[in-house]
């Protein structure tokens, strides 16, 4: 999910109506595929010890080593048995209703496109690394599979009590930025950090950032940054733990709530926070030094 500027409103020529495109695997030139190979390399060597059990498997039993960009139907095949989801191509950003309809139904939207070689390390739009690499791994996971088809039918919701500030915070900072406990350690399983090299590291070792203990509503107050490493990351116990205060939390009232409160800094601590590490800082304020 990022912002929405550059959105169309119906599909685009050669798009399906509910916005879904062939991947038209054969077109990926040589140089796409090793592009993908050479993301591929990087990460995979990165995240053991650093990526979530749970991302970890779903990497290995999806067979996402597997040289070349995955083509999705051989994916989606692997996926549906493991936990009944899908991938699906779309042409770039959707609308919000479309986003959640197929997230719903256990379709996850990826971007068919790879990022250029000169754009490895960062690009503002997800591409099919991102969004392959990043997410998929995390639905092959059964609880984790359960919780985004209910943030779906979480997000229809939110489209219709005008709250989707609200729960696209939790998107954020759980999907694409999260972090869990694992025994004694803090490991990364949002997809946003998983597929970056650099914020794979900053995520868990940097002292800049903030690391708190997650809480529902404390997450849905506080703004995030979609343009650098993010000032503050929220910590779950368990996935077990996440899909179920989600799932058993009645969202409407507690959006009424946070209509009436502030919303949070992205690098402030509050006096009901679970910190775990209280951010320096040093690298956010080094660059708005210049
Ligand atoms: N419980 C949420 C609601 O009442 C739905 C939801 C479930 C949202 C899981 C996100 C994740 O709207
Ligand atoms: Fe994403």
């Amino acid at each position: 999910m990022a912002d929405d500027t550059h959105m169309l409103d119906s599909p685009p020529p050669g798009a399906a109506a509910d916005w879904t495109v062939p991947q038209d695997w054969q077109h990926y030139t040589a140089e796409e595929h090793a592009t993908w190979d050479t993301l591929f390399a990087r990460q995979s060597k990165l995240l053991p010890g650093r990526a979530s059990d749970a991302y970890l498997r779903g990497l290995d039993v999806l067979k996402l080593s597997k040289p070349g960009i995955p083509d999705f139907e051989e994916l989606s095949e692997r996926l549906m048995k493991l936990t009944g989801w899908q991938v699906v191509a779309v042409p770039g950003l959707v609308p919000d209703d479309v986003f959640f309809d197929h997230m719903a139904n256990r379709r996850f939207v990826a971007g068919n496109f790879i990022r250029r070689p000169d754009q490895l390390d960062y690009l503002q739009e997800p591409d099919v690394f991102h969004d392959v690499f990043g997410h998929v791994p995390m639905l092959a996971d059964p609880v984790f599979a359960d919780y985004l088809e209910a943030y779906g039918r979480g997000g229809q919701r939110a489209l219709g009590l005008d709250a989707l500030k609200y729960l696209g915070r939790l998107y954020w900072y759980t999907v694409e930025f999260g972090l869990i406990r694992e025994g004694d350690d803090l490991r990364i399983y949002g997809s946003g950090i998983v597929s970056s090299y650099a914020e794979s590291r900053f995520a868990l070792d940097d002292p800049s950032p903030n690391r708190i203990g997650f809480d529902i509503a404390r997450v849905m107050r506080t703004e995030y940054r979609i343009d650098d490493f993010q000032q503050n990351y929220f910590v779950i116990p368990s996935f077990d733990e996440l899909l179920r205060i989600t799932v058993e939390t009645d969202f409407a009232p507690l959006y009424a709530e946070l209509k009436a409160q502030h919303d949070i800094p992205v690098a402030a601590i509050e006096p009901g926070d679970t910190v775990i590490t209280r951010g320096t800082q040093a690298y956010a304020l080094a660059k708005a030094e210049g």
